[in-house]
């Protein structure tokens, strides 16, 4: 590597960039800020300790969100590539770590894409609601049309397919449009807005009768909660989904940060903002659930239906019938929760087509739209179906619960432990930001990366013996351990083909002399044009 000349910051380079520092941020939280922090956040604090849910959550961000999305930025800043480039980079036999994330990406494009497309609907139901009357069955018999879990089903719901296609169509226009023009414009415009949307609700909520109580009950400690490790499991799981961190998604968006970038504050104004946006969420929803408890004169801890797809479709449909208003509150929800949901499944979206882009040299337009049509099929034949609900709820969990811990480990391990990359991603950092991480911060990573893998162990043993939800063992083989197996798949198939560019020429900066350190083994910057 030291043969050449140091390049200049910029040069060499056709990866496309961010317009600034704010653009990025943007970005960076609008992947953040999703379905995670909407509907996830809330239910998880309730159920783990309410107010005491806070301790382990924050020491959580501090601990292992912070560091690991600093270690992310890192990566793919310093490698300057999509996760199997810029892990490729890394070291040579690491590439595989970063397939295994884009396919959990690409997984997740599946079904995310297909709750964004629910909350489409129920934003048009809003107008006339539609799901006042009964919204449990509404939500199950009238819109999902709901088959048999555990079974198979191809009988299409044409309510959940027209939109499930549109949110595919408007998905597969923005990529298309590029980084620019595209992902970076749906931030810019949407973060903002979906700040406003979401502010008039969460003060909307808080003027309802009973808010007060709602909100005391999402913030009344219990501190037994502590002593239970699952809580604990709970807030660093939380605080994975919800910054979008080992999916690669943040090591791709950092990748299109021109060399002189400062990367660690911007990265705790992302992380800050996150949880920000998070806690506003837990407010808003509880405040609204105390509306729901006061109505029915009841306490709040004897509500039902708190979390996940029953809080936002059968929970608050039940609220927006009965509230003043009801229609503009609801079309405020399910509009923040498409645009929240939107600026997140772009993310993922663009994290596939930037590992095709470098691994094949294909266009970023091409690969936008052949990696957007792929999934669109996929997605509509899987989730668009009577079963979909289902399925999703089952690659949810072995892709997003099992996979990305894997994932993780996956990542510190290679990056930190075999390939001896800790110092000079230290310094890296430390050389191109402002707020420069120390020692402290590689002892953290590691000690997450332990922490991850014990959490692997407990989940993977849990999975083995005592299945999920009461599904068939033979429907969790196909469809829980067969996503595990097609994420493996990924991983270890990938890297045997061959890179369509060369991706020796590449100048790390500032190179590893400059950072005061020794030429590095794995540096493998090749003589231009021999074949690999
Ligand atoms: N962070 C997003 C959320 O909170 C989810 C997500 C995960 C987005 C992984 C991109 C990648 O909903």
């Amino acid at each position: 590597m030291s043969e050449q000349p140091a390049t200049p910051p910029g040069t060499h380079e056709k990866r496309e960039h961010w317009s600034g520092q704010t653009a990025f941020i943007l970005a960076a939280i609008g992947s953040a800020v999703g379905l995670g922090n909407i509907w996830r956040f809330p239910g998880q604090a309730y159920e783990n300790g309410g107010g005491a849910f806070m301790i382990p959550y924050v020491i959580a961000l501090l601990t292992a969100g912070i560091p690991i999305l600093f270690l992310e930025n890192a990566i793919g800043h310093r490698f300057r590539g999509s996760a199997p480039l810029a892990m490729r980079r890394v070291a040579r036999r690491a590439e595989g770590v970063g397939w295994f994330h884009v396919a959990i990406c690409f997984v997740i494009g599946l079904y995310y894409t297909v709750i964004i497309g629910w909350a489409v609907s129920y934003f048009f139901f809003s107008f006339n609601l539609d799901y006042a009357e009964d919204p449990a069955t509404f939500f199950a018999r009238d819109f999902l049309q709901l088959g048999e879990p555990g079974t198979v089903s191809l009988t299409f719901v044409p309510s959940v397919l027209i939109p499930l296609v549109a949110v595919w169509v408007v998905t597969i226009v923005i990529l298309a449009l590029g980084l620019h023009n595209g992902v970076e414009r749906l931030n810019v415009v949407g973060i903002p807005l979906l700040v406003v949307t979401f502010g008039i609700l969460v003060v909307r909520a808080l003027m309802l009768d009973g808010a007060a109580e709602g909100v005391e009950a999402l913030f009344t400690p219990d501190f037994s909660a502590l002593r239970d490790p699952q809580v604990w499991i709970a807030a660093y799981g939380q605080v994975f989904f919800s910054l979008s961190l080992a999916y690669g998604v943040m090591l791709t968006y950092a990748s299109y940060r021109r060399r002189r970038s400062n990367i660690t504050a911007p990265g705790l104004v992302v992380a800050f903002g996150n949880s920000s946006f998070e806690i506003l969420a837990g407010v808003g929803v509880f405040a609204t659930l105390g509306f729901l408890a006061h109505q029915q004169g009841i306490a709040v801890a004897d509500l039902e239906g708190l979390t996940g797809v029953q809080l936002s479709f059968i929970t608050f449909p039940t609220v927006i019938a009965q509230m003043p208003g009801g229609q503009i509150f609801g079309a405020l929800f399910f509009g923040s929760l498409v645009v929240a949901g939107l600026t997140s499944l772009i993310s993922v979206l663009q994290a596939v087509s930037s590992a095709l882009q470098d691994k094949f040299g294909w266009h970023p337009r091409g690969s936008a739209v052949a990696v957007g049509i792929v999934s669109a099929v996929l997605s509509v034949i899987g989730f668009g179906t009577t079963t979909g609900l289902f399925l999703l709820d089952v690659v949810d969990q072995w892709s997003n619960q099992l996979g990305i811990v894997a994932g993780a480990v996956a990542m510190i391990a290679a990056s930190l432990w075999f390939a001896g990359r800790s110092s000079e991603l230290q310094r890296h950092l430390a050389a191109v930001s402002t707020l420069r991480p120390g020692r402290g911060w590689l002892i953290l990573v590691n000690v997450v990366a332990l922490l991850l893998l014990s959490m692997f162990v407990q989940k993977t043993t849990t999975l083995i013996n005592d299945g999920y939800e009461g599904y068939p063992g033979w429907y969790l083989a196909v469809f829980g351990w067969g996503t595990l197996a097609f994420l493996l798949a990924a991983a270890l198939a990938m890297p045997l083909l061959r890179w369509r560019r060369n991706i020796a020429r590449f100048h790390v900066w500032p190179t590893r002399a400059q950072l005061g350190l020794p030429d590095h083994p794995h540096d493998e910057y090749e003589p231009e044009g021999r074949p690999r």
